[in-house]
């Protein structure tokens, strides 16, 4: 039998994106797909994000949030998605923020539930068919008690990202509309007298993945746990690690064609042109003998980029340049800001949110940072690696699972690995590569393997494959 798969999230490329999630549930369902999964997506029409056609009504219905009906209309877009039309929860100028309604303004619960009830009812009225829902992060966290509730499919929560857990006051739970004798306890959505999302997720789904064996390892201790890891813990076996992938159509340097010149690992040679392209974008001196370290993030407490700024007058010393495409924490932007003034020509900042430009320090860089103080996955390190950027990293989560490093000897590994998210382990990890830049072969041979890595779905799509199987059986 196929199993029929609806996936279910606040972000899905090419509908919208704020981090790796958005990639991920746009590249799995189709990788799913290929080995033999009926897999689908249930994501928000955003109509301020996404410019592109939309199709035909295929259901529309109330939700009831708290004692207010909202309708909602829901649009195919493509034969294996549907979008969820709310233009109250969903017509606005962020997935998460809305900066045009002022400090202090949230009311991402009250999005999320329509976008879960927009699910709940459409498998209620079998206007969409599933014998699992699969769920994203704690956004979808309220879904898997609502078709346990409702005796519906079965479910599998995947976490991305433990920092993000929903926390909303318990005053709220009402809204949900689920018995708080039944779902409001210790062992249900209470987190230390508040309502957790992630944590309904964790403890009603039927399985809990998360992106990384390692990141499955690392959560069920204290120290990354993020004040979940006892019901972590308390899951056993039903907490399990599987790689992400990438979407190798889309991250393709050869095809590329946000790329000013293609190239790939059979013939690197044009890359030296992306990368005096990526100097001329940002200001940087044309100095080819020097390594370039190109960083594209989120800038938060998470990816640790105050690290490369602390250390940024030694890699000044040492010859580098550096270039960071980045948005998020202004104190960390305005320390790369400073930096840029004091070593015009040699540090560049390029701020906001940019498909093209991250295309392009991929593309350009020689050397990739990624200093994370932990990493469910990572996709950013795959994409540098894909082109031609070796990777500098922290050994944590999915970065442990995805950058085997250099060794000299045996010539085999893709990058260096920094054994702590501190800014001395960080610069020892920077020196080796830095080390390693001037003797051309041995770099060139790291870069190749880089390239060549396969960062493919369908091994990962198989192993979802089969814990669908285990969870329909169960
Ligand atoms: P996370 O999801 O924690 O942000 P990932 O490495 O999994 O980390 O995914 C990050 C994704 O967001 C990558 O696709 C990366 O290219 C993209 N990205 C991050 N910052 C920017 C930016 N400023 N402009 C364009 N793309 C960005
Ligand atoms: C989260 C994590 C990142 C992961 C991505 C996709 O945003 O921070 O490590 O790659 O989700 O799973």
């Amino acid at each position: 039998m196929t199993a029929r798969v609806w996936h279910v999230s606040m972000e899905c490329v090419p509908f919208s994106k704020v981090g790796g999630m958005a990639d991920v549930v746009g590249a799995l369902p189709a990788a799913l797909r290929g080995v033999g999964v009926d897999a689908r997506v249930l994501t928000p029409y955003y109509p301020q994000l996404y410019r592109g056609e939309v199709g035909a009504e295929v259901g529309a219905f109330d939700v009831w949030i708290g004692d207010a009906p909202h309708r909602v209309r829901l649009l195919e877009a493509g034969p294996h998605t549907v979008l969820v039309d709310q233009p109250t929860a969903f017509d606005r100028p962020g997935v998460y923020d809305d900066p045009t309604r002022g400090e202090g303004f949230d009311d991402s619960l009250f999005r999320c539930l329509v976008l879960q009830l927009a699910a709940r009812v459409a498998f209620q009225r079998g206007i969409l068919e599933a014998d699992i829902v699969h769920c994203h992060d704690n956004h979808t966290g309220i879904l898997p008690a609502y078709v346990k509730d409702d005796g519906g499919p079965k479910s599998v929560f995947t976490i991305h990202n433990l920092a993000y857990q929903g926390v909303y006051g318990a005053d709220q739970f009402w809204l949900t509309g689920l018995s708080s004798d039944r779902f409001y306890g210790h062992s249900a959505f209470e987190y230390y007298g508040d309502l957790s999302l992630m944590k309904s997720g964790l403890l009603h789904a039927d399985l809990v993945t998360t992106v990384s064996p390692s990141y499955a390892a690392e959560i069920v201790r204290p120290e990354f746990g993020q004040g979940l890891d006892g019901a972590l813990r308390g899951l056993g076996e039903r907490l399990v690690g599987v790689i992400n992938g990438i979407d190798t159509d889309l991250w393709n340097p050869a095809t590329d064609e946000l790329l000013p010149f293609p190239f790939d690992a059979s013939d690197p040679s044009r890359k030296a042109d992306v990368t005096r392209a990526l100097r001329e974008r940002t200001g940087l001196n044309d100095d080819p003998a020097s390594p370039l370290l190109g960083m594209v993030s989120r800038v938060t407490h998470q990816k640790g980029l105050d690290l490369v700024g602390s250390i940024l007058p030694h890699l000044m010393r040492r010859g580098a340049q550096v270039v960071l495409l980045g948005s998020g924490d202004a104190s960390i932007l305005d320390l790369f800001r400073g930096a840029a003034g004091r070593w015009p020509g040699r540090v560049g900042l390029l701020t906001g949110y940019d498909e093209s430009l991250a295309h392009l320090v991929y593309g350009g860089a020689d050397v990739f940072l990624m200093p994370s103080r932990f990493e469910p996955c990572g996709l950013s390190q795959m994409y540098a690696m894909r082109y031609g950027a070796v990777p500098v990293v922290t050994k944590m989560g999915g970065l442990n699972d995805t950058v085997p490093p250099f060794d000299e000897k045996s010539g085999e590994g893709v990058g260096v690995l920094a054994d702590w998210a501190t800014a001395e382990s960080f610069q020892g990890a920077v020196d080796y590569a830095l080390d390693l830049w001037p003797r051309k072969r041995l770099f060139s041979q790291m870069r190749t393997n880089a390239m060549k890595r396969d960062f493919d779905w369908e091994r990962s799509a198989a192993r979802y494959a089969e814990l669908y199987e285990q969870v329909l059986s169960a």
